[in-house]
């Protein structure tokens, strides 16, 4: 009911613990007071600040899409285990494998380097939105605006005073209406320190994806190194461990229900004040086309991988990843559904109009912001549904056309420039095609071919590329005949084949240039892109900027009109925080969640062999000997993963859960099932992140994997907090 009257009635903002990700450099202006009411003991400068040691030295965007944190003053990095899988599966072999073993280096000498993985902090941010909109008036056309935006941001870079290992970006906020500058620094020298096997750290794996309860020791550490002025330096055996600015000191105290926790970090992006017809539009209309399509290229691929181990290894990191999104959408699709998304934004819009329509000056402002909006909307409905299912079937999932759209701009330079650019880049295509074959198995990708232009050819409209792909498949096989096409494109194909391709390369770059030109999928490549530049793209080009035009007057309407109510700002891949109280949840009437899961759970999902929920014997030896240490809850339970009402999205991943001393407790990896709608729709009542508890961590570290010497670097602290009675 509170939800509800929050919503209807806008109550101050206080009362209802609305969530949010926000700018850090404004907490003290938006949010200390709500912090301190919610149990936070920290100012907001020790959280923040441009010039001090603060919470925010200690947090990194983690290989420019996950976030890590310094958890010592040698610059011992902890992040989540999916974060760091592909640095581990690359340093993996068969003589070591570290994905189904584990690793951990017993001293920094045995940590192994991580070419290409990366630790950006923040150093300070400021607002420059002044000087970002410097000379852009509001007659402008969106192209001119946007070029006089980026001639100013280069000067706002060119004039920010920075040392020369630093690095500026300025990027937009609230659609547009406001931007910061963030001045960075990147290492990338990191070593891997240590991971637990995947039986524990991608325990239930895509069945327990997206849903509590959960048991997964989502956790991986690394360590950075910099030169000696700790400096970011490239990989030298040289390099010193990182003296980190602040390292969050890890708490034995673990936490109840109702605790006040953060979570700092770098969430990638949210949409939060689209219009009730935009947010229709997702769940009824993109997210379902979205899904069918990778519904088929899943079923698909696990019928090879259930036949073939070799396979199921090749494969598994990229059924992951698609069936990732797959999931979400599909919980996100339910909640937008179930818990009135739709009807609640027209509720909010009802609001907006009313109180437009008491004002003249808003009235004359902003009277026709939604329904325009609206109305572009539904003109771009068929077009964003053609994106969708094009990208979705015939890049995305589709490997052979996903690399052939990755190489084509390469193959077409040959045109253009001759042998000029293109003898050079060669060797960079065939480093990318190595790491393509790698895991590639042509038979698996014509199965998944056939079985998603089937799916297009059905579904796409005939203009946009249906009538195309009919044509071309009756061209070369029956009609209708998918499969026969297919394996005429992979019979005839040379990117399917790595021992053709390599010889090819080989070649002089004619010859090279004329084969991929004339090749069969290439050709087919063009003719569906054809389709789609001619007949979706330019609508899309028209549409896509008057409606961000529209959604930024938009954003800045809501601001004026609901003066009472806070705004964050969406995600977009900046550093942010986010807090709110452990808590559990009723997703419907007469289910409820606890807040916290043990090991003991763990053993109830065991199955022996089973590639999501075996479980490794050492872990259950010691859950038989419940021999937990000082990691056991006041119960003797050990905890494995808690929930609390923290505002996160994609890239919160391996962001630390902090205490309100600014204590590391936990480290967040995931939402829950009916709360994954909260990129559009954030709801409190719901909405829930999942995070490992910090003290299954050090068990596993510590008891499990023999790797106690690390926690002596660590700064751990007990007995800091009150126990509160039990609610
Ligand atoms: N759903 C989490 C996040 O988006 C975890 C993903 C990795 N885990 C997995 N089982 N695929 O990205
Ligand atoms: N697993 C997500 C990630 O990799 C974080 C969870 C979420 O999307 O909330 O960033």
């Amino acid at each position: 009911m509170q939800r509800l009257l929050c919503f209807f009635f806008l109550l101050p903002a206080l009362v209802c613990a609305q969530g949010g990700m926000w700018l850090p450099s404004q907490l003290e202006k938006l949010n200390e007071k709500e912090m301190k009411a919610l149990g936070c003991k920290l100012d907001a400068d020790a959280i923040y600040h441009a010039n001090q040691p603060s919470l925010k030295d200690a947090i990194c965007q983690f290989d420019g899409g996950c976030t890590g944190e310094m958890i010592s003053p040698e610059g011992l990095l902890l992040t989540n285990h999916h974060c760091g899988f592909d640095a581990i599966q690359k340093l993996s072999s068969l003589q070591h494998n570290y994905v189904e073993d584990g690793f951990w280096a017993q001293s920094k000498a045995e940590e192994l380097p991580a070419p290409g993985v990366t630790a950006m902090f923040v150093r300070r941010m400021e607002d420059v939105t002044l000087l970002a909109l410097q000379d852009v008036t509001e007659g402008m056309g969106e192209k001119d605006r946007q070029a006089q935006i980026d001639k100013n941001i280069v000067q706002i870079r060119a004039n920010t005073k920075k040392e020369k290992w630093e690095e500026t970006l300025v990027r937009p906020f609230y659609n547009g209406n406001q931007y910061f500058l963030f001045v960075t620094i990147t290492y990338n020298d990191l070593r891997l320190v240590g991971t637990p096997p995947s039986s524990i750290g991608k325990f239930g794996a895509d069945t327990d994806n997206w849903v509590w309860p959960r048991h997964t020791g989502d956790f991986s550490m690394f360590r950075i190194y910099a030169d000696k002025d700790n400096h970011p330096a490239p990989y030298n055996t040289n390099n010193v461990p990182y003296k980190p600015g602040h390292f969050l000191p890890v708490s034995l105290d673990g936490i109840e229900e109702g605790d006040f926790t953060m979570v700092y970090g770098f969430p990638g992006r949210t949409d939060e004040y689209l219009s009730a017809e935009a947010v229709r539009q997702t769940g009824a209309v993109l997210d379902p086309a979205r899904v069918s399509v990778r519904d088929r290229a899943l079923k698909i691929l696990d019928s090879y991988m259930r036949k073939d181990p070799a396979v199921k290894i090749a494969y598994v990191a990229k059924y992951a990843s698609i069936a990732n999104a797959w999931k979400k959408w599909q919980g996100e699709m339910l909640g937008l559904k179930t818990y009135k998304a739709v009807e609640k934004k027209e509720a909010y819009e009802a609001e907006f109009t009313q109180r437009i329509n008491a004002n003249t000056d808003w009235k004359f402002k902003y009277a026709n912001l939604l329904p325009r909006i609206n109305q572009l909307l539904r003109e771009m409905e068929p077009y964003a549904l053609a994106r969708d299912y094009y990208l979705e079937a015939c890049v995305r999932n589709n490997e052979i056309l996903g690399l052939v759209a990755s190489l084509n701009s390469w193959i077409e330079s040959y045109d253009k420039n001759g042998a000029v650019g293109f003898n050079t880049k060669i060797q960079e295509n065939a480093s990318r095609l190595e790491e393509f074959y790698k895991n590639y198995r042509p038979e698996v990708d014509e199965a998944v071919f056939a079985g998603l232009l089937e799916l297009y050819a059905q579904n796409a409209n005939p203009d946009w590329g249906g009538t195309y792909v009919k044509q071309m498949v009756a061209g070369r096989a029956k009609p209708d005949d998918f499969s026969g096409f297919a394996a005429y494109i992979f019979k005839n194909s040379v990117f399917p084949n790595q021992a053709k391709m390599k010889a090819l390369l080989a070649d002089k770059p004619e010859n090279l240039a004329l084969t991929l030109k004339n090749d069969p999928a290439y050709l087919f490549y063009k003719g569906l892109n054809s389709a789609y530049i001619d007949n979706v793209q330019p609508k899309l080009q028209t549409l896509t900027p008057s409606i961000s035009l529209l959604q930024r007057q938009y954003m800045a309407a809501q601001m004026v009109v609901f003066k009472d109510k806070r705004f964050f700002p969406d995600a977009n891949s900046t550093l942010r925080l986010t807090y709110g109280p452990v808590r559990g949840y009723e997703p419907r009437n007469a289910v409820h969640y606890e807040f916290q899961s043990d090991l003991d759970g763990v053993m109830e999902k065991y199955i022996p062999g089973d590639y999501e929920f075996d479980v490794p014997k050492r872990l259950i030896d010691l859950w038989k000997a419940k021999d937990y240490g000082v990691y056991a809850t006041s119960e003797g339970k050990l905890p494995v993963a808690f929930l609390g009402a923290n505002h996160t999205t994609g890239g919160n991943s391996g962001s630390p859960a902090i205490d309100a001393r600014g204590n590391l407790v936990g480290l967040n990896f995931d939402r829950v099932w009916e709360g994954t709608m909260s990129d559009l729709n954030y709801d409190p009542a719901i909405c829930r992140n999942i995070m490992v508890d910090i003290r299954y961590v050090l068990f596993i570290v510590d008891k499990y994997a023999g790797a106690g010497y690390l926690l002596k670097e660590m700064k751990l602290v007990q007995g800091q907090k009150k126990h509160k009675k039990k609610k």
